[in-house]
């Protein structure tokens, strides 16, 4: 008896398996459903049959940069919407972009979405959501613009730093538990930037092409896991346009998958200045037109023109009830009507900021620790060299939309000092500089990003030479991770490769950081230097959390949510040369094999996989089963496995289960990640980890049939810590 419950408290719930989130999600089988409530729905007929037209519309497009106003007459309040997925925007004038200067908007600043991805760690992107939620509430906001979900399908893309992974399953599971706890707290989520947004450049005209399979399989499943599982109650239409048609007025998109197929009962809104059309978007299932570029809030797609179109009957009125109907829906479920019972919100408490540090903390990806250089022990070394412009640059504040007014923000040199100054001597040195001077995410900050700074590095040298242990802290900043425009190649900027070159010559004992949003190139420096940690845009806490992780207190154990190829032309779009496009199209001829998918098919060696990281401790993955061996269907595949912490620290592994299937009458990817589960470890302790995927979830699209498959046959388990890292393999038959 006893030895069964000990067994059953150590059973690692697999929280991460597609079939946990369906029970989540279950009771309603879409989340969209919890939406509707019939009491709720009479109040909101009731509301809509006392408007005029005019009152109607006006719910239909922003009076100002960000509000949408609210009907006084009939106790509708104005909508309030705010930037952005890792922090709560600080206040913007009403009518133009400048900040409005409050003294209260100092938010709390998390690490940016791939840093959250890089956790692989759903409870984290949780707790985000809830300080989110809380902190929208206390700036009185309505709608947070975020997650953004997009999927990363270039090392070069702008806003890969804000997006979370190349691979559709990670995203979905990290954006359902954001979108759920985010909405807890009365605030609605905006789910960003519906549809195949996935380059900067000529966003607001490129038009994208992809197989319906590739749309299928890559980039939807974390629009519809956002939607029917996270039950997102706005959604924002991108810039780009989809086989032809403007996101913002894409019947297929819009009616079609999200209306009918997803069930979405929603607001759809346009991203800034995203509107086309008055009639074709009315009647393609937009709601909401935001960020136009006409001063005249009254000459707006959805506003006047909408007016003149019901009057000519080109758009019926009872489209604009609906769409309506959407936006009062949306309010009545973030309390807006309630406020007695709605979230009061807090702003930047320590809770908050520890939120913030653990993401950090957990994201961390140790690439390379040869010798064991790390973790530094700081009683045991008299002088540190600090060098690079990361060690001291902030960078909450930039990055365009998504930027933060951080209450603080600790660089890694103050949080050095600040722990170990007492007893270790520090030796800065800049290393290299920024070159620009244009505010970061101007796409002219890229300017002499190749310079040579030869005085910095030998600056660089001679405190590496005088120092016991060496950190550099270099990667990019906001100049190349940023909205609006794509990185130009993916070389570390200013002469850093030179910089680490050098700096290890004279000092093996040397560590490289690097503070960057998406993949840059390494090859020049993995020979090298001994070690490499990734640390991402750490958010507010970035210099505390890095710093633990240098000295050992906290062990890494983040998972890179992206591969980091050798060089640029091995990565898929690129290979087949179609990034950023062409004459303003671009043609997704990589399909479905997108990230480690087509690095894994094609066998090509990257610099680092999808799903790797080192940790200071070792795990070893045993007794890897299935419950069956032949599999119906609609079963379940119940996957089971133990996971030992064989080293002395406490540590954590994320264990990772991909499916092949090894014949197939369409190419398949060498495999797919399917469930996954972060399981944290004292020394020498075990723990069971259950991974369930259901097997309808093997399914490829079947572009002839419009529908979802699995053939039967043989499909390959392949368990391990990477997606080039498989420990064990199980064969499993579908009937
Ligand atoms: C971005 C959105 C953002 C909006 C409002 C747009 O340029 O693409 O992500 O939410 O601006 O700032």
């Amino acid at each position: 008896m006893n030895v069964l419950i000990l067994r059953l408290k150590i059973v690692v719930k697999t929280c991460c398996s597609a079939f946990f989130f369906m029970l989540l999600a279950a009771g309603a089988a879409n989340a969209q459903q919890s939406l509707i409530n019939s009491k709720q729905e009479e109040k909101i007929r009731a509301l809509i049959s006392q408007m005029t037209l005019h009152e109607k519309v006006s719910l239909l497009h922003a009076n100002s940069k960000f509000y949408v106003s609210g009907i006084k007459r009939l106790g509708i309040p104005e909508l309030a919407l705010s930037d952005g997925p890792h922090g709560v925007r600080a206040e913007i004038n009403r009518h133009d972009w400048a900040y409005a200067g409050w003294t209260t908007d100092s938010a709390t600043c998390f690490p940016p979405g791939t840093a959250l991805a890089a956790t692989w760690n759903p409870e984290l992107a949780s707790k985000q959501g809830l300080v989110l939620g809380e902190e929208a509430r206390f700036r009185k906001k309505d709608v947070l613009l975020g997650p953004g979900i997009n999927i990363i399908r270039s090392p070069l893309g702008g806003r890969n730093f804000e997006y979370m992974s190349e691979d559709p399953f990670l995203i979905s599971r990290m954006a359902v538990a954001y979108i759920k706890a985010l909405q807890s707290k009365d605030v609605a989520v905006s789910v960003k930037h519906w549809v195949a947004n996935n380059q900067e450049t000529h966003r607001d005209s490129v038009d994208v092409q992809v197989s319906e399979r590739a749309f299928r399989e890559i980039y939807l499943p974390g629009f519809k896991a956002a939607v029917t599982e996270g039950g997102a109650y706005t959604v924002m239409a991108a810039y780009n346009k989809f086989r032809g048609d403007w996101c913002s007025e894409n019947e297929y998109l819009n009616r079609q998958i999200l209306r009918n197929e997803f069930g979405f009962k929603g607001v759809l809104m346009t991203d800034w200045a995203a509107a086309h059309s008055t009639v074709k978007a009315a009647l393609s299932g937009l709601d909401l037109e935001m960020g136009t570029d006409i001063k005249d809030y009254n000459e707006w797609y959805f506003a006047n023109p909408l007016i003149k179109a019901v009057e000519e009957g080109k758009v019926p009125v009872s489209v604009v009830d609906e769409k309506v109907a959407d936006v009062l829906r949306v309010m009545f479920k973030t309390k807006m009507f309630d406020e007695d019972h709605r979230e009061k919100g807090k702003m930047n408490i320590s809770g908050h900021q520890k939120a913030a540090y653990n993401s950090a903390a957990e994201a961390a990806v140790l690439l390379q620790n040869k010798g064991n250089i790390l973790p530094v022990n700081f009683n045991k070394i008299q002088s540190i060299a600090v060098i690079g412009d990361n060690a001291t640059r902030k960078h909450c504040g930039a990055g365009l939309s998504s930027e933060i007014k951080a209450l603080y923000e600790i660089t890694p040199l103050q949080a050095i000092k600040q722990k170990f100054g007492a007893s270790v001597k520090i030796n800065f040195a800049q290393g290299y500089e920024k070159q620009s001077t244009f505010k970061e995410g101007s796409n002219r900050g890229q300017g002499n990003s190749d310079n040579v700074d030869w005085k910095l590095i030998n600056e660089a040298v001679k405190v590496a030479r005088e120092s016991d242990v060496v950190i550099i802290f270099g990667g990019l900043n906001h100049d190349f991770d940023t909205e609006s425009f794509d990185k130009q190649n993916m070389d570390l900027p200013y002469g850093q490769e030179v910089l680490m070159q050098e700096v290890a010559k004279a000092n093996p004992n040397t560590v490289v950081v690097i503070v960057a949003g998406s993949p840059v190139k390494l090859a020049g420096i993995v020979n090298r230097v001994p070690a490499i940690l990734w640390s991402w845009y750490g958010g507010m806490e970035a210099g505390n959390a890095v710093a633990d992780i240098l000295s050992g207190k906290v062990n890494p154990s983040g998972k890179l949510p992206f591969t980091i190829p050798v060089a640029l032309d091995q990565s898929p779009a690129h290979a087949l040369g179609n990034f950023p496009g062409k004459d303003l199209k671009v043609n997704y001829e990589e399909d479905v094999l997108v990230g480690y998918r087509w690095f894994d098919t094609k066998k090509i060696q990257p610099q680092f996989p999808f799903g790797y990281g080192l940790s200071y401790t070792g795990f070893a993955l045993n007794n890897f089963s299935t419950d069956k061996k032949i599999y119906e269907k609609n079963d379940i595949i119940h996957a089971k496995l133990m996971v030992k912490n064989t080293g002395a620290r406490y540590g954590a592994e994320v264990v990772q289960l991909y499916v092949s299937d090894p014949v197939s009458s369409v190419l398949r990817p060498e495999k797919e990640l399917k469930a996954f589960q972060k399981v944290f470890l004292q020394p020498g302790e075990t723990k069971t980890v259950e991974l369930d995927v259901k097997v309808g979830d093997l399914a490829f699209y079947d572009e002839t049939k419009k529908s979802w498959k699995v053939e039967a046959g043989e499909f390959v388990l392949q368990l391990g810590n990477s997606s080039r890292n498989i420990s064990k393999t199980l064969k499993i038959s579908v009937k």
